[in-house]
């Protein structure tokens, strides 16, 4: 679970190390743009902190994604997620803008999906997506997620989608 390949990338469980190329990704307004905006390193930081506490409490969670050639190229996981006061677990994922349309996304999508769902066993997983977000909305259908329904996250239009075992 800490490290796993896909064709064209690797995926690392969340180290301090990452942290550098985490915040450049987060400080690209393009990328963060559906992510709630753009975050200061020192939030980066934070965000760093609670998601290798994540894997320690439940033994998944962020990956750093590296294409074959060893290049940073974004991070995707799988976490636990309060969707209206219920307990929920997500997939979720951001690549650096040179990365964008090459199909990365569905590839780790469903790598991630088949892990949660046979690895982990499961019973379904969501996604949520800012209701504007066409690129996700679309990775999450080319993984077969159907479109459940529509909610408010933190001020945020999204739509939640759910893949079952
Ligand atoms: C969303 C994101 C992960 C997609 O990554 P990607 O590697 O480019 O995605 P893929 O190439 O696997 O697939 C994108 C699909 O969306 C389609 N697409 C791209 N832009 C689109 C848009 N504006 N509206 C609708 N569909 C779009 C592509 O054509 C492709 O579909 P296809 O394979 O059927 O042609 C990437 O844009 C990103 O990192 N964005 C910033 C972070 C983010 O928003 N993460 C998701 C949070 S929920």
């Amino acid at each position: 679970m800490d490290h796993f390949t896909t064709i064209r990338l690797t995926a690392e469980r969340l180290r301090e190390d990452h942290l550098a190329d985490l915040v450049a990704l987060h400080l690209d307004p393009e990328v963060s743009r559906y992510l709630g905006g753009v975050r200061s390193a020192e939030k980066t930081e934070n965000y760093l902190v609670a998601n290798m506490a994540h894997w320690d409490q439940h033994g998944f969670g962020l990956w750093a994604l590296r294409t074959k050639e060893g290049a940073f190229a974004g991070r995707a996981g799988i976490r636990h997620i309060l969707v209206d006061d219920i307990d929920e677990i997500e997939i979720f994922y951001a690549f650096k803008r040179e990365f964008w349309g090459q199909g990365f996304a569905s590839e780790i999508a469903a790598a991630m999906t088949d892990i949660g769902l046979l690895q982990l066993a499961l019973p379904s997983l969501i996604g949520v997506v800012n209701v504007r977000n066409g690129a996700s909305r679309r990775v999450l259908e080319r993984s077969d997620y159907l479109l459940e329904r529509s909610a408010n996250s933190r001020g945020e239009d999204v739509v939640i989608y759910r893949i079952r075992r």
